[in-house]
């Protein structure tokens, strides 16, 4: 007979489903203490709930609550007179924590974001992004008009893959490079740390428009004079002329039309000799975990497509823009480094089918 003190497997599994339906409770209110400096504050001294209430115009018992609900999985603690104090995961939060995380928080935790969950059900039946259908225009066209939710994303992308990045630029043989065109470089953290890593090397760091515009400002003193900033739409060209591109956890965020579209960008840029890398996280139905899976979710939702892919997907992705894979290795953070180049001619006298 069951032991009643034991809870049974159907109980926890119930309860495990439970607590994860209310995951949506645990990233607004993650958001909004991101957004409302809570972990800077608690740091600073402001540490009770009338303190923070005065500092944030908000009444104290709805903050209570969401402290209280915070406190509940391990973000925030009390002392045993009631002040707050912050955990690992709240100082990960604040804002001069180098993490990634509360730039992400900032992000996911967006009203554009947050609404185009509501569209996601049309959006899987139809094909169209969910943030389309939700904000009235694509994700990048949205970040362009909000510079709040421009700068929480370009943090997070540059946080998120700082380590990434260092170990990427180490892993790449460029001793033969003397141009490389960063496309879609962000804020150009990766471009630093290749500029770094190869002194020979000048960098062009391409992105929107209004992103570069950003990252001019963020670039280090010393590398200014080696880094040409060019603002442009990389679905219709990127500069021309450089021996080596790189395409760094982009293709990720377009479905296979369009990232077809960036690819064949590239390549009309290519010359000769002159190579792709592109850096991405392949898809491995054994490895992937949950995260990464849930990531590719959070792709769809965005882009209506990308997320991860496997290797067989990115080589006829390359192939049918003209490039040929010509090697892969796993590098950190199950990235892949691929390098192509473009595809011979095909021999005088081929036809194409
Ligand atoms: C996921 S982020 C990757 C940034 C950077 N490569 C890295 O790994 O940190 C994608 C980048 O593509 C840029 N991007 C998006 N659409 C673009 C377009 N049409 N033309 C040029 N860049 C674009 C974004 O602004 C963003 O910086």
């Amino acid at each position: 007979m069951d032991d009643p003190r034991r809870p049974s497997p159907d109980h926890l599994t119930q309860q495990w489903l439970s607590q994860l339906m209310l995951s949506h409770c645990a990233e607004q209110a993650i958001y909004l203490i991101s957004r409302l400096r809570i972990p800077d504050l608690v740091e600073s001294g402001v540490d009770t709930i009338e303190a923070m209430a005065a500092e944030t115009n908000i009444p104290s018992r709805p903050l209570r609550t969401l402290l209280d609900a915070l406190e509940g999985i391990g973000i925030f603690a009390r002392h045993t007179d009631g002040r707050y104090i912050n955990t690992p995961a709240s100082a990960l939060l604040s804002s001069d924590s180098l993490s990634a995380e509360a730039a992400r928080a900032r992000y996911y935790g967006s009203s554009q974001v947050w609404n185009a969950w509501t569209r996601f059900d049309e959006s899987i039946r139809s094909g169209k992004p969910a943030f389309e259908l939700a904000n009235g225009r694509p994700f990048y066209e949205s970040l362009r008009e909000d510079d709040e939710l421009r700068a929480a994303f370009s943090t997070y992308i540059a946080r998120v893959s700082q380590k990434s990045d260092a170990a990427g630029a180490r892993s790449l043989e460029l001793a033969d490079a003397r141009t490389v065109v960063d496309v879609g470089g962000g804020y150009g953290s990766f471009l630093v740390q290749l500029l770094r890593a190869n002194p020979q090397v000048h960098g062009v760091l391409y992105d929107l428009p209004e992103v570069t515009e950003d990252a001019k400002r963020l670039l280090p003193a010393d590398l200014v004079d080696r880094i040409t900033v060019v603002g442009g739409d990389m679905r219709h060209s990127v500069p021309a002329g450089a021996d080596v591109y790189v395409l760094k956890s982009v293709l990720c965020d377009w479905p296979d039309a369009e990232a077809g579209k960036v690819l064949h960008s590239c390549a009309a840029a290519m010359t000769g000799d002159a190579r792709l890398i592109t850096i991405e996280r392949i898809a491995s139905s054994v490895n992937d975990t949950g995260y990464e899976r849930l990531m590719n979710l959070q792709m769809l939702l965005l882009f209506g497509g990308g997320g991860l892919r496997p290797l067989s997907e990115m080589r006829d992705l390359l192939e049918s823009a003209h490039l040929s894979l010509t090697s892969a290795t796993e590098i950190t953070g199950n990235q892949s480094v691929l390098i192509s180049q473009l595809a011979p001619p095909p021999p005088s006298g081929a036809t194409s089918r």
